[in-house]
Order: C-alpha cells, then structure tokens, then sequence
C-alpha cells in the first residue's frame, strides 16, 4: 500500500500521508490540509471521516467482526464475564485473578451514593424519562467527588473514578426506577454480582429479596459485556468531544448519555420494542410494515435494523438471538413479540431494498425482547445499554486525554448570506 495520496487543487498539488493500522486499514492525514491548502474537507455524519486512532476496538463492518483489544466478541461473550471485559477494555489487557478481584472489589465498594443524592430523585416527576435522570444523577456525581474534578487518566484517582462510576451507575439506575414506582430504596448487596446487585437493587423488596436467577444473571451479564464498546459511535464521540474541552469524566460520560438516548442510537432497543407491540397489538401484515420501512414518503424505520458501520450481520445480534432462546426457555416464557422479530427478520432479508442497502438486524434487534423477558422495563432499557457502554466510553475518554489531543472543533462551510447593511426596524 503506498505511503502517501496526492491532492491537486485548482493549480495547487499537497501530498497526503497515509496512515495505515494494524488490521491494514489506511485513513489520509489531512491534520495540515488547511495550512497548506486553505482547503478542508466535508464528512456531514462523519460517514469517511476517521476521528482518531484507537487501540480499544476494532469493526469489520463487511465481514461481520467486532474484537475488543484484538480479542474476538465471539470469545469473549463465551468465556469472560462483563466486569472481565470492561478491565480488558479500559486497561488494555486480560487482568491477572489478584486484579481483576481488587477491580470487582473497588465497584462493590463504590455502590451506594451520597445520602443527600436520595433526595434529587424526589425532585423529579414520577414520569421522568430514566436516560434524562442518569444524565443529570451522573454529573451530579461531580459535586460529591470535587477531588476528581481532573482529567486525570492513570493512577489511584483515575480507578476511584472508573470504580464510582461503573459502580453508581446501577444504583443511580435502579433507584430511579424505584422512585418512579414510590418504592423505598434498596441498599446494594455487600454478597452478590455487579448484575445480581442492579436485580436485587431493582427488584428486591425489604422482607422479599429478589430471586437471582443464574440465566437471568448470566444474560445481563452477557448484555452488558456486548455493549461494552463500539469504535466511535455516536455517543462515544460525544464523550471525546466532550472530554476534549477538559471536562471531568463524570461530565463526559453524562454528554455521552444524552447522546445515546436518541431512538437512531441507543434509544432503538425500546423502539424495537413499541415496534413490535405496534405490529402485535393491530395485527399489522409483516409485509406491510416493511413496505412502510421503504417508503420515503413517511419516517416509519425497521427499528433494530441497518448500521453505518456493519455492512453484513451485527456479531453482537447473532449473540443476542441465541441468548433470547435460551433465557425465555429457561425461564418458561413464550413472547409472541420473539416470533413477530423472527419473521420480520425473515421478511426483510429476503427483500430487494434491504439488500441492496445491506440493512441488517443490529444489537438494538434482539436485545429489547431479552430485557422485557427479563421484567426490565422498556424505558429502563436504554439505561441499561448505558451501564454496558460505560467501560467503553471511559476508556475512550482516558486513551483521547492520553494522546494529548487538542480540543475537538470542527469546521465547516459556510452557505449563509454574504455580507449586508444593518436595516433600521423602521425601514423594515
Ligand atoms: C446503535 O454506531 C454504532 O456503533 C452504534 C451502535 C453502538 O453499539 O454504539 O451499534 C448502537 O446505535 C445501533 C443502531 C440502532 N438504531 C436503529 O436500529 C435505528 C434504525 N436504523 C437506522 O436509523 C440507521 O440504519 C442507522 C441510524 C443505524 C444508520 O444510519 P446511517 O448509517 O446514516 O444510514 P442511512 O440512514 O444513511 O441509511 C442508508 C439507507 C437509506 O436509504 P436511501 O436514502 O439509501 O434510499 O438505508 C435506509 C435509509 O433510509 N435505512 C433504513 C433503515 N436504516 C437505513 N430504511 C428502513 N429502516 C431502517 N432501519
């Protein structure tokens, strides 16, 4: 592969570096484009623009492959566990016995929040939309730790951050679901999982302690740990840029929040959801729904389907699918909304405009029916591809501080009005 592109320009000719990484994909270095040029470049979406390089992830959107610090997600959802997973993503490598128990030890000590924290949650409506509560509950979190108010990223304060953050989260989610159903809060368990911990936080009541199923434990587990990380989506852009100003990890990673929340990202999961109940509940002809996913003239989407970066299947949804088979059975559920996504799966893989456009089923697909399955309810589902994605955008964050990267700030083109008199109102 050749070392540089030539770019010739009205007259002008500037050479291009090549930046070639280690899975031989090759992105052109235009970081001197407009000094040289007075020219840059315009990426709306940023569909052809690479942002950085990253050690963290890498995606093969044609064949299908998602590894996690070179490590194949097929192996890791087989043979790691979540918390595992999520040292590997922020620290690089598969952790020793010793470390990866201090790691669990650090979260599990980091569980409850701030006593005065309770309060914040009466002060929303019972209605409240969870991802607008975790947002706000996690930069809240940068008023009772002012100490980590750093863009420290390695060392003693960088772990108290990670533990608190990775730890809080579930309790910040569980105790706002409380909230919104007037329950009292459930302390954490000082003897369960990370998972058991969110359930039992979720569900257990003063004198009934949820019943921790190991399937049901395992399939958080195994949610968490496929939406550990994913290059840079969306809201992990948003927790870079975020980042890239200087601003406190809890900060970041609450932009990030608000980023996923949108139905186009992590909000999809719960619109596969309303989708499916949609179809369900009116008896919509499968082929009719797919007809109105292709039809331009209204915003109806196949939810769950189509990526901008997997051009074939999404790893994580074969995963999902299986998990979703094997959870309902083992819990002795029979949800009519499975076999709906099964022949919608069908419907639209055998059709022309799905094809062509390589429209495929993503994690959002399967993932909605194994948290119903589960009894996490639907506007809590969102939430938990945040506490998945945590690791993720925390390590996105440390590795953006550790490369030394000047502030994000793009440019772009301007297409306004050129330049004009003031008119006086009067003259108006
Ligand atoms: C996540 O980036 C990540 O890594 C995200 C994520 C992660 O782990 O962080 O993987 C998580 O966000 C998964 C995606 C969840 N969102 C959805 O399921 C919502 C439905 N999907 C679409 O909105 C869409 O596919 C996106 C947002 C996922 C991707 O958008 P792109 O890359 O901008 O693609 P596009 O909208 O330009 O689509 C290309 C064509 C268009 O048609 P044409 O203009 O070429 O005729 O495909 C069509 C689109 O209209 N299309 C769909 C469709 N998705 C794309 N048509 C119907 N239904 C769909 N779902």
């Amino acid at each position: 592969m050749s070392g540089k592109a030539i770019l010739d320009y009205d007259g002008k000719k500037v050479e291009l570096d090549a930046v070639i990484g280690t899975e031989n994909e090759v992105g052109l270095d235009i970081t001197k484009l407009r000094a040289q040029t007075g020219l840059i470049t315009l990426d709306p979406g940023f569909a052809n623009t690479g942002s950085c390089k990253s050690d963290i992830t890498f995606i093969n959107g044609e064949k299908g492959i998602l590894r996690y610090r070179g490590y194949a997600i097929e192996e890791l959802a087989e043979k790691s566990s979540f918390l595992e997973t999520a040292y590997l993503v922020l620290y690089g490598y598969l952790p020793s016995q010793k470390e990866l128990n201090e790691f669990d030890a650090g979260i599990a000590d980091e569980a409850e929040l701030h006593t005065s924290m309770k309060s914040h949650f009466e002060g929303f409506p019972d209605q409240a939309p969870p991802m607008a509560i975790l947002s706000s509950m996690l930069n809240t979190l940068a008023c009772y730790n002012p100490e980590l108010l750093t863009t420290t990223y390695e060392g003693e304060a960088f772990d108290t951050a990670v533990a608190k953050i990775m730890s809080k989260v579930r309790t910040i989610a569980a105790w706002s679901y409380r909230a919104s159903r007037g329950k009292s809060y459930m302390a954490p368990s000082p003897s369960v999982s990370y998972c058991g911990n969110f359930l039992h936080m979720m569900f257990s009541r003063p004198f009934d302690l949820y019943e921790i199923k190991p399937e049901v434990e395992k399939a958080i587990d195994l949610f968490f740990l496929l939406h550990t990380d994913h290059e840079q989506n969306c809201s992990t852009s948003t927790v870079r840029i975020a980042g890239s100003s200087h601003v406190n990890l809890f900060t970041s990673v609450a932009a990030g929040v608000g980023a996923l929340w949108g139905p186009l990202h992590g909000g999809a999961n719960a619109a596969v959801i309303a989708m499916l109940e949609n179809i369900h509940k009116n008896g919509i002809k499968l082929s009719d729904y797919v007809d109105a996913a292709k039809d331009k003239t209204n915003d109806t989407k196949l939810m769950g389907f189509g990526h901008r970066v997997y051009k074939n299947f999404d790893p994580r949804a074969r995963i999902l699918k299986t998990q979703v088979d094997n959870v309902l059975r083992a819990l002795k559920i029979d949800d009519p909304l499975l076999n709906i996504a099964r022949e919608l799966e069908e419907v639209a893989l055998s059709d022309e405009y799905f094809i062509e456009r390589n429209l495929y089923p993503n994690v959002d697909f399967y993932s909605g029916i194994l948290l119903k399955a589960i009894g996490i309810p639907v506007n809590m589902f969102t939430v938990m591809f945040a506490i998945g994605r945590m690791p993720g955008w925390i390590a996105n964050w440390r590795e953006m501080l550790s490369h030394n990267q000047r502030i994000s700030r793009p440019r772009q083109i301007y297409t306004g009005e050129n330049l004009r008199p003031y008119v006086p109102v009067v003259k108006r």
